[in-house]
């Protein structure tokens, strides 16, 4: 039987994401650093140690990269590493990110760059923090160094990613380095500053580049009334989704304090990021009044729950999200999609139908341009440590042994081909040919 495909625009980026404290290795003058040496601070006391041995030798990883057929990757820079002290930069970790990028290059692999994914210089939480407008100089710098130093080898940036979770992890949860001062009026303060942040790197980074796209890596997830919620249930829903899916780029595109932020404009706000990025793992259901949390960990009878209970796997949300950002008129590029699952028996299946619904949105012509699956190889999982392994590639922190996972030979095949076929789908997850190719099942033999 002729096989039905899913093919994907020849431009497409096939890329996976990575960020530099979860792979790089011993960064030890930043905060996350120190907070994993903390008792109970990181599940099972795990640390970062030396990670992925990126520091050392990122080169053998985007050899695989390379062998999987990406032709795109997203890393951070660790700003730690570049600006050790206040105002002293260290061209020797200049030198190396350079040799980094060149090497991704050198293999068909074009850059994504973040610059702030997390983790802090520690001279910086000490002193100033994102809740004193003093940062924002010191990231505008910093910005204006690297894409001075690195721009010619950088076409897109992310200046900060996930400013939502990174602010409800530090500020409400307190589960990522947490600084002096927490709660809702700082979290809603430093909201402020890492939009001033996010302005004034933006026009950094494009004085010396024009030509760079540079945009935000936004944490996107469906919030939900359960099924048979009530209309206080919607209307929270409604308000939160807005909160956290939607108030940053809001802001962004007006150059205005959106609800609940305050009022008033950030100078050089408007209009300041080229194209959405997407980051999106799953959807929630929430209750009014909330129970212990914001958030309801718990799914429904018939959920596919990843490991640790991290979330649910829906696909449709993927698309629900790029239909949201319609509104901004940007290019769309889906800077993190992924799931932990150490066993990879969900991961198969979760490609084919997440990467369904991208390729749904880009029939409808919706500007989806590129693909960066969460992630190349199992990494440091922040608060979670190593207890959730993400990679295509399966590794081992402690013999840094590596192996392909079942779906890293899957998403090999849909990298080199641009493609999703119904033969990949019948190798790689024979459950969903019902579903997703209907009639394309070869027939039993009797
Ligand atoms: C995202 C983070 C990334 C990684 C994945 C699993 O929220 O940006 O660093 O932790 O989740």
């Amino acid at each position: 039987m002729a096989q039905a495909k899913m093919i994907f625009p020849p431009d497409f980026l096939w890329g996976t994401a990575t960020a530099a404290h979860q792979v790089e290795g011993n960064n030890t003058n930043n905060d996350w650093w120190v907070w994993e040496q903390e008792d109970g601070r990181i599940l099972h006391g795990h640390k970062s140690g030396l990670a992925c041995d990126w520091w050392q030798n990122a080169e053998a990883d985007l050899d695989r990269a390379a062998e999987m057929g990406n032709n795109a990757h997203r890393l951070s820079l660790e700003w730690s590493r570049i600006e050790p002290e206040p105002s002293v930069f260290d061209s020797s970790a200049l030198d190396r990110y350079r040799q980094i990028l060149q090497a991704m290059h050198d293999r068909g692999i074009e850059p994504m760059v973040t610059l702030h994914h997390f983790s802090n210089p520690l001279w910086l939480v000490e002193k100033e923090d994102f809740n004193s407008g003093v940062a924002v100089d010191y990231f505008q710098r910093y910005a204006a160094k690297v894409a001075d130093v690195l721009g010619d080898l950088v076409p897109k940036w992310v200046t900060i990613n996930e400013p939502m979770v990174y602010v409800f992890m530090r500020y409400l949860k307190k589960a990522f380095p947490a600084p002096k001062q927490t709660g809702w009026a700082a979290a809603m303060q430093a909201t402020r500053n890492l939009l001033r942040c996010h302005a004034a790197a933006y026009h950094a980074i494009k004085e010396k580049q024009p030509e760079a796209l540079v945009g935000v890596a936004k944490n996107m997830a469906v919030f939900q009334p359960r099924p048979g919620g009530n209309r206080l249930d919607n209307w929270w829903a409604g308000r939160i989704s807005w909160l956290f899916n939607d108030m940053w780029h809001e802001s962004l595109q007006h150059g205005r304090l959106r609800w609940p932020l305050g009022q008033g404009r950030i100078k050089h706000l408007a209009d300041s990021f080229d194209f959405t990025g997407i980051n999106y793992y799953t959807r929630f259901y929430v209750k009014f009044p909330p129970r212990g949390g914001l958030l309801d960990n718990e799914w429904g009878p018939d959920a596919i729950v990843s490991d640790g209970n991290y979330g649910e796997v829906y696909p449709d949300g993927i698309f629900q999200m790029i239909k949201r950002v319609l509104r901004y008129d940007k290019p769309i590029y889906i800077t993190e999609n992924g799931i932990p699952d150490q066993a990879d028996g969900i991961r198969p299946s979760f490609l084919i139908t997440h990467l369904r619904e991208i390729w749904r949105a880009i029939s409808f012509c919706f500007p989806v341009m590129g693909y960066y699956h969460w992630s190349l190889v199992d990494n440091f999982e922040w608060e979670r440590g190593w207890t959730q392994r993400f990679g295509l590639i399966e590794m081992d922190p402690e013999t840094q042994e590596r192996h392909l996972r079942q779906s890293g030979r899957l998403y090999r095949e849909i990298c080199r081909s641009g493609s999703v076929t119904s033969d990949m789908a019948q190798r790689y997850a024979p459950d969903l040919m019902d579903a997703i190719f209907p009639g394309q099942s070869p027939p039993a033999v009797a």
